[in-house]
C-alpha cells in the first residue's frame, strides 16, 4: 500500500503536510540537548542509522547522540521534511543526514541496510503497522538495534476519550470544547497535563489525528518474535522501571518477576500505571 492508494496513508499524510510535528520554535532550539543528555539515542557502533517517520526534530537529535553515523531520515510529509532539513543545519548535523520522502509501508532500502532504527510514535498511525514493523525489521541488520516507541492502549485510555469528545470538530471548535471542560470533569486533568496540547500541532496529533490506532503489547509480541526482534530493555522515565510501577501499583513482585517483558508491559498499562508511553529497544537476533 503506497503512498498514494492508501486512502488511511493519504489521511494522515495530509495532516502532517499541515501541522508538522513536532511544532519547534526556533528559541527552542539554542537550548537543544547535548550529546551527554542524549545518552540513550547513542548506539556507538551504528555505522548507518534510519530514523523512520523522522518529523521535524528528531533526526537533528539522533545526529547528536551518534555522531560517527551516517543517517538516512524519512517521513511521509514533505514540510515535515524541509522543516527537518533547515533545523538540522542550523544545528550543524545537516551534512550527517540525507531526508526522503517515503512511507514505512514500503522502504525502498535493500535488506539489512541499517545498523539502527528509531521509530518512535509512528506505527500507531500506520493503516497496516504489521507490515510496516516487518519492513523495519526486513533493513534492519543482524544484531541491530530498534528503538521503537507506540502508545500504551490502556494508559492512553483517556485521551481516546477526549479524542471521542471532539471528533468531527474542527481545531478551533475542538480546542474550546476541551479548554471549556468544567473544573470537576473527569478528563479535565488528563486534558491540561497534555503538554503537547499547548501548540496546534500538538493539539492535532493528540485529539484529532487522522489514523491513531494502539498496539496491544500481545500483538506485538507475536509480531516481533516471528521477525527476529528481542526486547533488549524498556525505556521509561528517568527514575521509572517496570519493576518499580509494579511495586507502587501493588502487584506481587514475585510472581511480576517471573513474566515476560512483554506480559509485564502488559500489566503495568492494563492498570494505567504508563505516565508516558515506554520506549522498547530491540535488538534483531537473526535475519
Ligand atoms: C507523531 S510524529 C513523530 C515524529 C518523530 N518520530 C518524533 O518522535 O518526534 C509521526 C511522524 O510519522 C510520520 N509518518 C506517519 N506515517 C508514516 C508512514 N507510513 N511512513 C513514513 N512516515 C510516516 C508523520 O508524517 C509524522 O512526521
Amino acid at each position: 500500500m503506497g503512498l498514494l492508494n492508501s486512502n488511511i496513508t493519504a489521511r494522515v499524510r495530509a495532516q502532517y503536510e499541515r501541522y508538522p510535528y513536532p511544532h519547534v520554535p526556533w528559541w527552542k532550539l539554542l537550548f537543544l540537548p547535548g550529546t551527554k543528555q542524549l545518552e540513550r539515542l547513542a548506539v556507538p557502533n551504528a555505522r548507518t542509522i534510519l530514523v523512520a517517520g523522522c518529523g521535524t526534530l528528531q533526526a537533528t537529535l539522533v545526529a547528536r547522540a551518534n555522531p560517527q553515523s551516517q543517517i538516512v531520515a524519512l517521513d511521509l510529509s514533505e514540510t515535515a521534511l524541509r522543516k527537518a532539513q533547515r533545523i538540522a543545519k542550523f544545528c550543524g548535523v545537516g551534512q550527517a543526514i540525507r531526508f526522503e520522502q517515503g512511507d514505512l509501508h514500503e522502504l525502498t532500502y535493500p535488506d539489512a541496510s541499517f545498523d539502527y532504527l528509531v521509530c518512535t510514535g509512528v506505527l500507531h498511525h500506520c493503516e497496516k503497522p504489521q507490515s510496516a514493523l516487518s519492513e523495519l525489521a526486513r533493513v534492519l541488520a543482524d544484531q541491530g538495534t530498534l528503538r521503537l516507541m507506540t502508545y500504551a492502549p490502556k494508559s492512553r485510555s483517556q485521551i481516546y476519550q477526549l479524542q471521542r469528545l471532539v471528533k468531527g470538530l474542527n481545531l478551533s471548535e475542538a480546542k474550546r470544547t476541551l479548554d471549556s471542560l468544567s473544573r470537576t470533569h473527569q478528563l479535565r486533568y488528563a486534558y491540561r497535563s497534555y503538554s503537547d496540547a499547548r501548540t496546534k500541532a500538538g493539539f492535532v496529533d493528540g485529539f484529532l489525528h487522522a489514523h491513531d490506532q494502539p498496539i496491544a503489547y500481545s500483538d506485538f509480541e507475536k509480531w516481533c518474535s516471528s521477525l527476529g526482534l528481542e526486547v533488549l530493555r524498556v525505556d521509561l522515565p528517568p527514575g521509572e522501571s517496570l519493576t518499580e510501577l509494579a511495586r507502587a501499583l501493588g502487584i506481587d513482585q514475585q510472581t511480576f518477576s517471573n513474566y515476560s517483558t512483554w506480559k509485564q508491559l502488559e500489566i503495568v498499562d492494563n492498570l494505567s500505571g504508563f505516565r508516558m508511553n515506554p520506549t522498547l529497544v530491540l535488538k534483531k537476533i537473526r535475519a
